[in-house]
């Protein structure tokens, strides 16, 4: 897919006030530092379209992008920041929750783990949210210019196995890195192969 447009639109704090449009979108998940910012920024061929910072807590809101005036591409802020979830019990911001059980519009989501790293608790617990609300979502690695493919290999055949411990299935997924421009293509057509799909439905 081209990107021939990519413009930011708003910010927002409450998913009430986010863009009325009816118009496919896509949301970036994961804690914070992860890659999402840097990956919306490299999936649109942007510098500085999403705001980056080495320092975790740098994306605050929702933020909606316009797409080839056709679709969003949602930055939102981290889950393992401003609260971690320190016991097992479920800590994720109010505001991020409320997106993704009150969001129409999102037809999937991407939660993104860094490709260096063990499956993480807080990441499995959202992942379990996400399944117990039905939300479709794919896992994205990121930071994957940070490891040998052998490695790469091997860490995500692990973080498969974390997950067939608690998941019959476990979703699609995809490889990437915002500073190797890896992964670019597959993740396009995977959003491109999802509008696609949409617009049929509509259509039937
Ligand atoms: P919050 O907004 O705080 O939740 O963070 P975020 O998930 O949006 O992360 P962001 O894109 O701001 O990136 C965090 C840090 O990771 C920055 O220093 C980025 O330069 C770095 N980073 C992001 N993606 C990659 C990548 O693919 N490879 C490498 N090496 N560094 C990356
Ligand atoms: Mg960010």
């Amino acid at each position: 897919m081209i990107i021939k447009t990519a413009e930011f639109l708003m910010s927002n704090s409450d998913v009430s006030k986010c863009p009325k449009d009816v118009l496919p979108e896509y949301a970036f998940i994961g804690r914070s530092n992860v890659g999402k910012s840097s990956l919306i920024n490299m999936l649109t061929n942007h510098k500085n379209l999403a705001k980056t910072s080495g320092r975790p807590g740098k994306t605050q809101l929702i933020n909606h992008f316009l797409i080839n005036k056709n679709w969003f591409l949602v930055d939102l802020p981290g889950y393992g920041y401003a609260r971690v979830s320190k016991t097992s019990k479920r800590q994720f911001q109010k505001f991020i929750t409320n997106y993704f059980e009150q969001r129409q519009q999102l037809v999937l989501a991407f939660v993104l783990v860094d490709i260096r790293h063990e499956a993480q608790k807080i990441d499995l617990e959202f992942m379990q949210y996400m399944g117990e609300n039905r939300i479709p979502f794919s896992i994205i690695f990121t930071k994957a210019d940070k490891l040998k493919p052998k490695a790469i290999e091997r860490h995500v055949e692990a973080y498969m196995q974390e997950l067939l411990k608690t998941w019959e299935e476990t979703p699609s997924y995809f490889i990437t890195s915002s500073s190797s421009f890896i992964g670019r293509d597959e993740v396009l057509a995977k959003i491109d192969a999802t509008n696609d799909e949409m617009n049929a439905l509509r259509k039937s």
